[in-house]
């Protein structure tokens, strides 16, 4: 699309950067939480939010390569506000560790970037023993997510400015198992599909914004949530578990896929611009709204998929 210049509503195209689509904001009254922020689409999401004053907590599963990036990061922008820290979104336990941590330190919270993610990698369980996909792209961050909302509310009635989530999934949710999400296999090994579970993950993203903003709006809270897909295929290290793809994706993405900037423009956008105050529940793709699969639109199966993500969470 974006090869042909083509520009939505909110006068951005999918050739749109994660710069120009934040240019002339003034973030520095806001505090972020971006998740993966150590690789790809979450460092650029990290850089662009910090060169817009935005104070960033990176939160990230390798320590060094976190404060790697952040000294890079203050090279280029030595005003910027970076902290790093530990969360491995595949433990509870660490994001426990992590939301506890957080709330003792007391800062606010007004934008969780839930960006982390593993694609297709062979079957796996989590230190909880869940499909690995599953646990790191869905269920960490809605624990994540669930722990953090005190925060959020609190900032965003203290400070009159709404909260944004912003849930990072993909296309990818359209190539799920035919049932969507499968409730009763969901540590199968039997008849796992490295795709597949990976977008039933990915579909898990939007149906977790889509139930979030229901139950936000029925609460009457200043906060958003909201989900996309940051276009493909970047050139990252998610295709690490498919080394041939990722070679060739690399030589040809940069003739015609996007790059990392714009690969974190939708991510930004939804963040920051002002175009998307008060939008809450959509799936966004090249910094406007998209149409996502039925099944992602299924109210439902979000309903479901939250009381299940509840009981996986915690267990009695
Ligand atoms: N690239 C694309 O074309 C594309 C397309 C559609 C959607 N997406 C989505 O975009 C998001 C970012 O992906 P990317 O392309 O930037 O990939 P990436 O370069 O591989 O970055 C993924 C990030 O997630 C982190 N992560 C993985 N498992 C984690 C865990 N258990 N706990 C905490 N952090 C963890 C990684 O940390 P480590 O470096 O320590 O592993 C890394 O920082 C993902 O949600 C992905 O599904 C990407």
């Amino acid at each position: 699309m974006w090869i042909f210049g083509w520009k939505g509503p909110s006068g951005f195209s999918a050739s749109s950067t994660a710069e120009e689509v934040t240019q002339g904001i003034d973030g520095s009254a806001l505090t972020a939480i971006v998740t993966g922020a150590s690789s790809g689409i979450g460092v650029e999401t990290t850089r662009v939010l910090a060169l817009r004053g935005v104070h960033v907590v990176m939160a990230v599963r390798n320590a060094d390569a976190g404060q790697n990036v952040k000294e890079s990061i203050l090279k280029e922008i030595p005003s910027a506000k970076i902290d790093v820290m530990d969360l491995d979104l595949s433990s509870m336990a660490s994001v426990r560790k992590f939301a506890s941590q957080y709330q003792s330190s007391n800062l606010p919270l007004n934008l969780l970037i839930n960006n982390a993610g593993v694609m297709a990698s062979p079957f796996m369980l989590s230190q909880d023993k869940i499909e690995l996909q599953f646990a790191t792209n869905h269920l960490g961050h809605f624990l994540l997510t669930d722990l953090l909302l005190e925060t959020m509310k609190r900032t965003a009635r203290e400070s009159d400015i709404e909260g944004r989530i912003v849930n990072v999934s993909s296309e990818g949710h359209r190539i799920a198992y035919s049932e969507g999400i499968r409730f009763d296999k969901i540590n199968d090994e039997s008849g796992y599909y490295t795709w597949y579970a990976y977008g039933q993950s990915k579909l898990a993203n939007i149906l977790h914004a889509k139930e979030l903003a229901r139950r936000l709006k029925e609460e009457g809270v200043e906060i958003t949530a909201n989900s996309l897909h940051p276009g493909a295929i970047i050139s990252t290290n998610l295709m690490r578990h498919h080394g041939l793809i990722n070679t060739v994706g690399q030589m040809l993405g940069k003739y015609f896929l996007k790059n990392i900037p714009q690969g974190a423009a939708t991510t930004c956008y939804v963040a920051l611009n002002p175009q998307v105050k008060g939008v809450s529940g959509e799936y966004f793709l090249d910094s406007n709204i998209g149409n996502p699969s039925a099944k992602a639109k299924d109210a439902d199966l979000a309903k479901k998929l939250w009381d299940f993500s509840c009981t996986l969470t915690n267990p009695k």
